[in-house]
């Protein structure tokens, strides 16, 4: 059952949401070579308790951290410790709130100095595919409309949709009905309503879309070595088409 919010409870989700824009905002501004991934964690963790508020993934089943920070061929699920980033990697960060009852998730990845050319188009064309979910997610539309344009985007460079993981609804819960798959085919699915909130993360590979899970039980990484890029938005679906809630 996908859940419908009333606008007052939209409300609340953007305050959540907009927590966690502005702490990835924070850290991007923290990134830099040299600083290890356990500092973003601790970073993010008091930011979000300054807020008043609650790491979201800290604890959920099992999860260490209250950032997820995965560089380069890690897809998503690292887990923040000593690694210290340097120049050329890239690193996504995926991150968690709860506040007044309801949740916020989003994700960025961010490139460590300079990247190739290659590089820089796959961290863009992520986020732009993003978008182009985003661009979908309104009412009369299909779910799968979502993941479709999603999909035929980053495909037309040559890049790969991971396939493992999806995007989820959410508000009392982080993961709510429906999953949001990054592929799949147009005019398929559940109708999109006005009052539906979807978190929408693609994860998008320069190669092979397989991924494998390392033996801490949380890191996906994938499967061929090649380089992932992830970025995630908080949406509501409402009578004026998608909302972004997960901006500062
Ligand atoms: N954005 C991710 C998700 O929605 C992050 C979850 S990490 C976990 O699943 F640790 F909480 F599992
Ligand atoms: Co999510």
């Amino acid at each position: 059952m996908i859940n419908i919010r009333t606008k007052d409870e939209i409300e609340i989700m953007r305050q959540s949401n907009r927590l966690v824009a502005q702490v990835l905002r924070k850290l991007r501004a923290a990134i830099k070579p040299g600083i290890t991934t356990r500092e973003l964690n601790q970073i993010a963790e008091r930011s979000i308790r300054e807020a008043g508020a609650t790491p979201a993934f800290k604890g959920y089943r099992g999860y260490p951290s209250s950032l997820c920070v995965s560089v380069n061929e890690e897809v998503v699920h690292g887990i923040p410790g000593p690694r210290r980033l340097k120049e050329g990697d890239i690193v996504s960060l995926d991150l968690g709130v709860y506040l007044n009852g309801y949740y916020g998730d989003a994700a960025i990845t961010v490139p460590v100095g300079g990247v190739s050319q290659e590089v820089t188009r796959l961290v863009e064309e992520t986020e732009q595919a993003l978008y182009k979910g985003i661009g979908q997610a309104k009412g009369g539309n299909r779910l799968l409309d979502i993941s479709h344009a999603i999909q035929a985007w980053v495909e037309s460079f040559g890049f790969s949709v991971v396939r493992d993981f999806v995007g989820h609804g959410i508000g009392r819960n982080l993961h709510e009905d429906p999953q949001v798959p990054n592929f799949g085919p147009p005019h398929h699915g559940p109708r999109l309503l006005p009052g539906m909130v979807l978190a929408i993360e693609p994860m998008i590979n320069i190669g092979t879309w397989e991924v494998k899970v390392l033996k801490d039980g949380w890191t996906a990484v994938t499967a061929d070595g090649s380089l992932s890029a992830h970025f995630e938005h908080t949406i509501a679906i409402t009578d004026g088409g998608p909302d972004i809630l997960s901006l500062p």
